[in-house]
C-alpha cells in the first residue's frame, strides 16, 4: 500500500526523465495494409473481418528484435496496442474468443511484448480501445442497451486482466473512449471509468493512466501535433511517421516523415516538458519495415551524442521571443544546463540568443566537443560564436551553455 501514497509528481518522474517512447499499432488489420481503420471505413462485416484471424499467424514475430530496435532509436518506453477499434485482443482473454491465443496464431503476443520490452530495460506501456466495433450497442446505445452494456462489461473485464496478468505495467494508454451521441462529460458514466480506474490503480499503484476515459487522469494526448499542455500537467504527443490517417501498417505510405523532421518534433516536446510517442506499425508478418527501422535508428545516433539534452529538460526558462531562441532553434533545460537546438545552422558563423539574461561559464557544441565563444551586446543579446561553417548534425546541432545560477 505505500506505493499508494505516491503524489503525482513522484509517480510522474520517470515520465519525465524518459521524454521519448514508441507506440506499436499492429493487429488483424496490419493483413490488409490500410490503416487500423480498414474494418470501419470499408464498412467490412464483423464476421467478414473476424475471418482474417485464421490467417493471422506471424511467423517472423520475435519481441526482442522489436525492443532491439526499439533500445537503438534511444526511446525510453513502448506502448502496444493490445487491442485496438476492431476488439481482437493480442492477449489471452476469458471473456472473448477473439484473441490472437484462440485463433491461428495461438500465441499471447502481449506477453512475449512485455517479457521483451522488460529485458530491455524500457517500461512498458498498454494502449487498449475502450470501444469495440462489433458490438451493434457501440453505434446506438439507446436502441440497443444490452449491447452497449456487454461491451462496457468486456472493456472492465479486459482492463483487469491486463493490469493482473502481465506484472507490472508503467502505463495504461487508453483510447476509443467516444461513443456516437455522448459528450465527452457523459463519456466516465458510460464506461464507469472512475470505478474501472479505481480498480487499476489498486492494481498498478504506480500506474499512468491518460485522459481518453472521459477523465483528466495523469498524461494530456496531442495527437498528430506537438502542444504543450500547462506547467506542471504531464502531456505526450503521438504521432505517425507517415500519413496521418493511419497509424497500422499502410501499404504504400508514401508521406514519411524525415529523421530530421522526427527529432525536431522530439526536441519541440522536449522543450515545453512534454514527450514524444512516435508510431510504428509493423508488418502482418511481425517484421518492422525498413522506412521505419532506418528512422529509428537514425534518431538513435543523434539521441546517442545529444540525448542529455532531452532526457529529463525542464521548459526553457527564458522568455525571450515568440521563436523561443530565435528563427534558429529552440531550447532545451535541465539543472544548470541550458541547451539551444540549432535547427537552422546561420550562414554568418555566428547565433543572437536574445534575452539571455543569465551568466554563461562554458559553451560547448555536444556532438563535437568544440568551445564556442560567448560574447555580450546591446540590448540583451547574447552571440554565440566562432561556429563552423557547416552545420555539425545535419538533424540538429545542440549547443550546450553551462549557466551560472
Ligand atoms: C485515434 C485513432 C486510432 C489511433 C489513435 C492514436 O484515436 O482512432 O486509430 O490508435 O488515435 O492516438
Amino acid at each position: 500500500m505505500e506505493n499508494a501514497l505516491l503524489s503525482y509528481e513522484e509517480r510522474m518522474r520517470w515520465f519525465h526523465q524518459a521524454r521519448f517512447g514508441i507506440f506499436i499499432h499492429w493487429g488483424l488489420y496490419s493483413i490488409l495494409g490500410r490503416g487500423e481503420w480498414v474494418m470501419k471505413v470499408e464498412h467490412i462485416p464483423a464476421e467478414e473481418y473476424a475471418e482474417m484471424a485464421k490467417q493471422f499467424n506471424p511467423s517472423k514475430f520475435d519481441a526482442r528484435n522489436w525492443m532491439s530496435l526499439i533500445k537503438e532509436s534511444g526511446a525510453k518506453y513502448v506502448v502496444l496496442t493490445t487491442r485496438h477499434h476492431d476488439g481482437f485482443c493480442l492477449y489471452d482473454s476469458k471473456v472473448s474468443d477473439f484473441t490472437s491465443v484462440k485463433t491461428a496464431a495461438r500465441r499471447d503476443f502481449v506477453a512475449e511484448y512485455v517479457g521483451a520490452a522488460r529485458d530491455a530495460g524500457l517500461k512498458v506501456g498498454f494502449y487498449y480501445s475502450w470501444l469495440d466495433w462489433r458490438f451493434p450497442g457501440y453505434y446506438d446505445h439507446k436502441a440497443q442497451p444490452d449491447s452497449a452494456k456487454a461491451m462496457v462489461d468486456q472493456a472492465g473485464e479486459q482492463i483487469r486482466e491486463l493490469m493482473t496478468n502481465y506484472g507490472k505495467i508503467d502505463i495504461l494508454w487508453y483510447d476509443g473512449h467516444w461513443v456516437p451521441g455522448l459528450a465527452e462529460e457523459e463519456l466516465a458514466d458510460f464506461w464507469h471509468s472512475r470505478e474501472v480506474n479505481a480498480m487499476v490503480r489498486s492494481l498498478q499503484p504506480h500506474i499512468l493512466i491518460n485522459n481518453r476515459c472521459g477523465l483528466t487522469e495523469d498524461i494530456d494526448t496531442p495527437e498528430q501535433h506537438v502542444t504543450a499542455s500547462q506547467p506542471g500537467r504531464g502531456w505526450e504527443s503521438c504521432m505517425t511517421m507517415g500519413d496521418a490517417c493511419g497509424w497500422g501498417y499502410i501499404h504504400n505510405n508514401p508521406n514519411f516523415k524525415t529523421s530530421t523532421q522526427l527529432i525536431q518534433y522530439l526536441v519541440t516536446a522536449a522543450s515545453t516538458e512534454g514527450n514524444f510517442l512516435l508510431n510504428i506499425g509493423p508488418k502482418p508478418d511481425g517484421t518492422i519495415r525498413e522506412e521505419e527501422a532506418e528512422r529509428l535508428k537514425a534518431i538513435g545516433k543523434w539521441v546517442k551524442v545529444n540525448g542529455e539534452s532531452v532526457f529529463g529538460s525542464r521548459r526553457y526558462p527564458f522568455e525571450v521571443s515568440p521563436w523561443g531562441v530565435g528563427m534558429i532553434g529552440t531550447g532545451t533545460a535541465k539543472e544548470d544546463n541550458v541547451y539551444i537546438h540549432v535547427f537552422r545552422w546561420p550562414q554568418q558563423g555566428e547565433i543572437c540568443i536574445p534575452g539571455f539574461s543569465k551568466k554563461i561559464i562554458s559553451a560547448i557544441i555536444l556532438g563535437t566537443g568544440q568551445t564556442v565563444t560567448v560574447e555580450l551586446a546591446s540590448n540583451g543579446r547574447t552571440f554565440l560564436k566562432a561556429l563552423p561553417a557547416v552545420p555539425p548534425d545535419k538533424h540538429d546541432t545542440v549547443i550546450k551553455l553551462v549557466i551560472a545560477d
